[in-house]
């Protein structure tokens, strides 16, 4: 259904903002979201599941370390740092309020959030496959992951994905780390250095005429029947989700150890830039298990592919498509440039998100040059959504007194970027 642009009845377009019609950057409050007490306890997803994705995290970390150079605890997460007076003025649009960065746009790895999935899932299998052969022993270091018997074992498996990049190749590396074949498959539209980086790394790159749903619905296909493969579905992965979901633990140690209170005298706003939705809903599910509502995930989408903004909007009962609603989801965001949300995201986490807010490639461009100028921080496109999401947020969502509100920008690719494209995403702010 993705991306078809084909609906057997129209989706009641009532339900949403004529700015959102028109492309035009909005702030859409979300009125289904509800308190999180009433909300987590009817969910399939647990604070157990949570977990227990933590636990194999660490269970992996001794072979992280021996897999990835510069890993030396085995640990996949990115610094939280503040952003300067004068910068963090200039972010909220003159409101009061202190600004962080969680900077995964230089998560180890790959630079981008899209590996705390992606890695994870990649994990997960190679631990089933090693379970059934009999190669895991009580007490045995993960570390042998990376040894003979394990790499012949996963040479015979391949781990498939559809992607619009950063998810292919974080799934790419992970897997061609462990011995795995790999296939990704793209859209026609992504971005070329990603598949000649993919093709480097020895992954089969797939290449597809449609968008990205096409990708990953012919991927999907391609790999139903295969045992000897393990597709990784960007749309319906429960494991993505919890890999994302446990970096809600590191935000939280993080801030701790920064002294920032979180509770309801001191909000905490959190942006997160959204394709189909696992990254931003996987994080905000998490920080929901931790936080409760003192936390408020808003998520950003470019002006052109709004896919949760127009799926919650409209309901959760079917699919809806930015297509169906007569925008072209075409962004120079390519991380964000989906049609359709997951709807295993939007059930999961539709009324627990706060609001959100839709931006132009011009405003992310513009913001790619500013932090670079005067943060130093090297963004992708994608990455820059939440800056440009916070001034209009905190001037739209309500009068209240936000002194004590801290304000967290993940940031959440380009570490990685190659200085072509770097300079030209420069040259266009
Ligand atoms: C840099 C970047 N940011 C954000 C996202 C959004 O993640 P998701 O598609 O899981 O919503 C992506 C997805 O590829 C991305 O590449």
């Amino acid at each position: 259904m993705k991306g078809s642009g084909t609906m057997e009845t129209r989706p009641p377009m009532h339900a949403l903002p004529a700015a959102v019609l028109r492309a035009e950057p909005t702030v859409w409050l979300n009125p289904h979201r509800r308190p999180s007490a009433a909300v987590l306890p009817g969910l399939a997803l647990t604070e157990a599941d949570l977990r227990d994705a933590e636990a194999r995290w660490h269970r992996f970390a001794p072979l992280l370390a021996r897999l990835f150079a510069g890993l030396a605890d085995g640990r996949i997460d990115s610094a939280l740092a503040p952003l300067a007076p004068d910068v963090a003025a200039r972010v909220l649009g003159g409101a009061p309020g202190t600004v962080w960065v969680k900077a995964d746009h230089d998560l180890p790895v790959t630079g981008c959030i899209k590996a705390r999935g992606g890695v994870y899932e990649v994990l997960a299998y190679a631990e089933r496959l090693a379970e059934e052969a009999g190669l895991l022993t009580d007490g045995a270091s993960y570390a042998a992951f990376a040894t003979g018997p394990f790499r012949d074992l996963f040479a015979r498996h391949t781990v498939a994905v559809g992607s619009t990049g950063n998810l292919g190749f974080s799934v790419g590396v992970a897997a061609r780390a462990l011995g795995f074949a790999v296939e990704v498959h793209m859209s026609h539209d992504a971005k070329a250095w990603k598949k000649r980086r993919l093709r480097a790394l020895g992954a089969r790159v797939v290449e597809h005429a449609g968008d990205y749903g096409r990708a990953v619905s012919a991927a999907r296909s391609a790999f139903r029947d295969r045992n000897d493969a393990h597709f990784v579905d960007d749309e319906n992965s429960l494991a993505l989700f919890l890999g994302y979901a446990a970096a809600a633990r590191d935000l939280a140690r993080q801030l701790g150890q920064a002294g920032i209170a979180v509770d309801a005298e001191h909000p905490l706003f959190v942006y997160l830039p959204c394709g189909v939705g696992g990254a931003p809903g996987g994080v905000a599910f998490g920080l929901k298990l931790l936080f409760g509502d003192a936390v408020r995930p808003v998520f950003v989408e470019p002006v052109a592919a709004p896919c949760m903004l127009v799926q919650l909007a409209a309901g959760l009962e079917r699919p809806v498509s930015v297509y169906d609603v007569g925008l072209d989801n075409r962004t120079a965001a390519d991380g964000l440039a989906v049609a359709g949300a997951s709807m295993l995201v939007a059930r999961t986490v539709g009324a627990l998100v706060e609001a959100i807010v839709t931006v132009t490639d011009d405003a992310l461009f513009a913001w790619v040059k500013d932090l670079w100028d005067r943060a130093g921080l090297r963004l992708e496109p994608s990455a820059a959504a939440g800056f440009a999401a916070v001034g209009p947020f905190v001037a739209e969502a309500d009068g209240r007194d936000r002194t004590r509100a801290t304000h967290v920008v993940w940031t959440t690719g380009g570490a990685h970027l190659p200085d072509a494209e770097f300079a030209a995403a420069l040259a266009r702010g």
